[in-house]
């Protein structure tokens, strides 16, 4: 999302422009990715074809994903800070995408994790879920009003207050102040301009096996659409390219909501 801007409107997407106009086709890609974003991969058949790609986008799929978006439930606590959030015209991360980080966090065994973009405090909640419960969520806003707000959410969440350090403050003058190969995850949820700069810090910050994802990287199907050469869908379209083609990453475009893009760093 644009920062602070309200909630956008579901994700639409046209057949003939994901399937003729995708600017992610022409770049080098990598020998197995699909040259169409948006493309279908049959299992059975082993490549891509037409009937695949028009499944990728009908309206079954978009039941999948609005099902597997719901599959996790949320408690209490994290439906008071989701409503905060939308009372302060923020957009909070999905279910789904909340109980992926959470997933991630969990499976990398993450002790340390760094947040751009705090808001009301529901991704802080679940990356805690999903962290050891030793582990120390550092979370960076502009806006510190949401921060206490996310404060009073970690702890409604039961979370002791030596869980998470609130840093307030503008993400590129923060970050630098941050210990290099300090952290096992950085999740990116701030002004999508300046993701690719996120980006140049996380290598920093990440220890070698660490993960940095982005959040918002569709810009409500923007990025996917050719058509669409605002600054922050080029930007974004730059970050998906540095993150894919980069020798240092292995990357994952996850669908989820508006677009989840993680990747492992794996070192030098
Ligand atoms: C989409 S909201 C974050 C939502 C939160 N991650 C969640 O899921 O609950 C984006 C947040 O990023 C903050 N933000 C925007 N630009 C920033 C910047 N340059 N540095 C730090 N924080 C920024 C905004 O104040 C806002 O609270």
């Amino acid at each position: 999302m644009t920062p602070g801007g309200s909630t956008p409107a579901r994700r639409t997407f046209s057949v003939p422009t994901l399937l003729t106009r995708s600017p992610l086709t022409g770049f080098p890609a990598r020998g197995h990715l699909p040259a169409v974003a948006g493309g279908g991969y049959s299992r059975r058949a082993g490549r891509n074809t037409d009937a695949d790609r028009e499944r990728a986008i009908t309206g079954n799929r978009q039941a999948s994903w609005a099902f597997a978006d719901a599959f996790v439930s949320e408690d209490d606590a994290l439906i008071r800070a989701r409503r905060r959030a939308h009372e302060a015209g923020l957009r909070p991360v999905s279910p789904g995408t909340g109980a992926t980080l959470r997933l991630l966090a969990a499976a990398s065994g993450a002790k340390a994790v760094v947040e751009i973009g705090t808001g009301t405090g529901v991704s802080g909640i679940h990356l805690l879920l999903g962290m050891r419960p030793d582990g120390v969520l550092t979370t960076v806003d502009s806006e510190p009003d949401r921060q206490q707000l996310a404060r009073e959410a970690y702890r409604d969440a039961g979370f002791a207050a030596n869980r998470a350090r609130f840093i307030p403050g503008r993400a590129l003058e923060v970050l630098p102040r941050l210990a290099d190969g300090g952290y096992d995850l950085v999740f990116c949820d701030g002004d999508r301009m300046e993701y690719l700069e996120y980006l140049g810090e996380s290598l920093r910050l990440l220890r070698p096996g660490g993960l940095v994802c982005f959040e918002g990287t569709f810009a409500q199907g923007r990025t996917l659409d050719a058509a669409h050469q605002d600054t922050e869908a080029i930007r974004l379209r730059e970050l998906m390219r540095a993150v894919r083609d980069s020798p240092v990453f292995t990357p994952v475009l996850l669908p989820t909501d508006d677009g989840l893009l993680c990747a492992v760093h794996r070192g030098p």
